[in-house]
């Protein structure tokens, strides 16, 4: 597959990608990276030698994956909603990764830090990770991967944070390598 990897800030799950692409833990090549703000994360592209776009408009994002022939996008911290126009263009090929046990913590709100906030508040003891197909819902999609891990150690959103990014980044590549070999 030709995937493009989604990001609005940090990009540690594209650092994450692009290190498992280096060691071959996923056969589809990573040919475009957007974001739509100048983040952090577009960094990790350079370095890499990938091309990369700041997109505004859907129309930009459409032109971008055209041309670079992408068949399936990665949303990893992408934090703005997906159009229709582009979920119909690559029904069921849009994957995204969110930072808590889906269903739970999940919807319009729930994005980034706001997660860890809700389930320290909530003082839950185990927390994780979800990969999931985007649909029109959000944070609805078919579950591909979901992990969970104990929190009961942290004494903050950021420790929170911290601990379900570690397996954030192994996660994503691993759901990659499981729908390469579904199709
Ligand atoms: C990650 O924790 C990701 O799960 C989350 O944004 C962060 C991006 O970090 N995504 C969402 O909340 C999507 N609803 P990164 O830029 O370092 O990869």
């Amino acid at each position: 597959m030709k995937i493009a990897v989604l990001i609005s800030g940090t990009g540690s799950n594209l650092k994450a990608l692009i290190d498992a692409q280096k060691n071959r833990e996923f056969k589809s090549e990573i040919v475009l990276v957007l974001s739509n703000k100048d983040a952090k994360g577009l960094e990790y592209a350079r370095e890499a030698g990938i091309s990369w776009a700041i997109i505004k408009t859907d129309e930009e994002m459409l032109q971008e994956l055209e041309s670079h022939s992408v068949d399936f996008i990665v949303l990893a911290g992408y934090l703005k909603k997906i159009s229709s126009k582009i979920l119909d263009k690559y029904e069921n090929r849009i994957i995204n990764i969110h930072p808590s046990l889906l269903p739970k913590y999940g919807g319009r709100g729930f994005y980034g830090l706001s997660v860890h906030e809700a389930v320290f508040k909530n003082k839950d003891r185990e927390s994780g990770v979800t990969v999931h197909y985007v649909n029109e819902k959000v944070d609805g999609g078919e579950i591909i991967l979901q992990e969970k891990i104990d929190i009961s150690k942290c004494n903050s959103p950021v420790e929170i944070r911290d601990e379900v990014l570690k397996i954030e980044h192994s996660i994503l590549k691993k759901a990659i390598a499981k729908i390469e070999e579904e199709i």
